[in-house]
């Protein structure tokens, strides 16, 4: 079985882009799976950070290649700015990246869609990245979309004006007030189509099998995070995409029965971006803590991230719905230095308890039960063996192992590239 998948278990941020650069020397080829600019993957080594939104966290390494595959929504105005940040000349980017014909393009005017639906819910509003991920998504579902392939069909002028039209008929149902100025932000996106153009498109399903044919190993790479789903995770404050392991094979086009290892990633507590329910989120000095030792900053928006407890039972669920085989727990070592922290192993829901996920976060009797730890001092960040770790790490650690009933496979204790602790 040639595939592995990486996902994240929560709400996002959870370390994958540093947890898939690791990985990725073990692999032939690492494809990105749904999503677009909404992610932010970031990766460090030799003492340099890297932010991702669109491509693959695996590009940093010579000879592995990197699939956007067809689940992935594309705004070819950030793909441009990620291009350049690499500095790879041009033909090492089209051995090293590739894009599927199949994957959706962002359109300006999604961006503003976004914003606009946005404005018009208000107080309800989903705290969305605005990067036009919602409306790119539902012109695809809603069989309006433009593919990466369709910007070499002769009628390619024509139907992005049918489209574009359509997006001002729907904007004038919202009178927004915005500084979007549109025939700018047009004019950059029909020059960074070009860019697109003369990039490696291929046809990722044909790509794919090859590689499989060949017996080579494939990463597939997840956004967001499974609580972010649009079918299972907290509704309606999630992405528009399928972000769990079944996901990996609507956005790549795989079968079910060629994927091995699912690794699931947690932090070590829990963040959120964006609004919705979040159960052990906490307001007091703690979360000043985690914020500012976790450096809890959205890598896409600038957005402070808020901060909680780790939720077992949301973990849970998110481990038994993916079929994660291997879990990866990051950021232990920003819980260095506090003299107790605490876990959520059960929820009251209306006076009753539940290990269960429920149906409805947003209900307002819910009650975390936590459990408290006793913490350690000492700086974790340069362990490099696990056994090193201290006491009350291994007891956090057993414990989580026990509840979710599978190991703990890789350790990571600081954003470094060589800040990871393998099984
Ligand atoms: P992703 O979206 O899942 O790839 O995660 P992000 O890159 O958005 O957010 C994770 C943040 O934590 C980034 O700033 C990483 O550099 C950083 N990070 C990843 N793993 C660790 C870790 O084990 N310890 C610490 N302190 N930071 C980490
Ligand atoms: P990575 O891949 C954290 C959140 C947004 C918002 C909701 C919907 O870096 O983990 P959207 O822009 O998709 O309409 O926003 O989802 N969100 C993320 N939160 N990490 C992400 O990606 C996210 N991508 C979207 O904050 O609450
Ligand atoms: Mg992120």
């Amino acid at each position: 079985m040639p595939v592995d998948v990486l996902l994240g278990l929560q709400w996002g941020d959870e370390g994958k882009g540093k947890i898939v650069d690791c990985l990725s020397s073990r692999y032939d080829i690492i494809a990105r799976f749904q999503g677009g600019p909404n992610a932010g993957h970031s990766l460090e080594f030799d003492g340099k950070k890297h932010i991702l939104h669109t491509i693959p966290s695996g590009i940093f390494h010579k000879n592995i290649k990197n699939l956007i595959g067809n689940g992935v929504v594309i705004d070819p105005i950030v793909f441009d700015s990620e291009l350049k940040q690499l500095n790879m000349d041009a033909e090492e980017l089209n051995s090293r990246l590739f894009v599927s014909n199949k994957a959706h393009l962002i359109l300006p005017t999604h961006r503003l869609l976004d914003k606009a639906s946005e404005v018009l819910k208000g107080k309800s509003k989903i705290g969305s990245t605005l990067k036009g991920i919602g409306p790119a998504y539902m012109d695809k579902t809603g069989r309006n979309g433009l593919r990466v392939g369709d910007l070499f069909k002769s009628d390619w002028d024509q139907r992005y004006q049918a489209i574009v039209d359509k997006h001002f008929d729907l904007l004038n149902l919202y009178p927004i007030e915005t500084d979007f100025d549109f025939d700018l932000e047009q004019n950059l996106f029909f020059e960074k189509l070009e860019i697109l153009r003369k990039s490696s498109v291929v046809n990722s399903l044909a790509f794919l099998q090859n590689a499989i044919s060949k017996n080579q190993k494939i990463l597939a790479e997840g956004a967001q995070g499974t609580l972010l789903d649009i079918d299972f995770g907290t509704y309606p404050y999630v992405t528009s995409s399928s972000t769990t392991s079944a996901g990996a094979c609507i956005g790549l086009g795989i079968s079910p029965r060629s994927i091995h290892h699912v690794y699931g990633i947690s932090k070590a507590y829990t963040t959120r971006v964006g609004k919705g329910p979040f159960p052990t989120e906490i307001f007091d000095h703690h979360a000043t803590f985690l914020l500012k030792n976790g450096n809890e900053i959205g890598a896409t928006t600038g957005r402070q991230r808020r901060c909680g407890w780790l939720d077992l039972v949301a973990l849970k669920y998110a481990v038994e719905l993916n079929g994660v085989s291997h879990l990866i727990l990051t950021k232990g070592d920003v819980l260095s230095g506090l003299d107790k922290f605490q876990v959520c192993w059960q929820y009251t829901i209306n006076g009753s308890v539940t290990k269960h996920f429920p149906y409805d976060l947003n209900q307002r009797k819910l009650r975390p039960q936590l459990k408290e730890f006793e913490g350690w001092q000492q700086d974790i960040s340069g362990i490099k063996n696990k056994k090193n770790l201290p006491k009350p790490f291994h007891k956090y650690l057993h414990f989580i192992e026990n509840y979710l009933t599978i190991p703990v496979h890789i350790i990571s204790v600081g954003p470094d590239r060589s800040q990871t602790i393998y099984e």
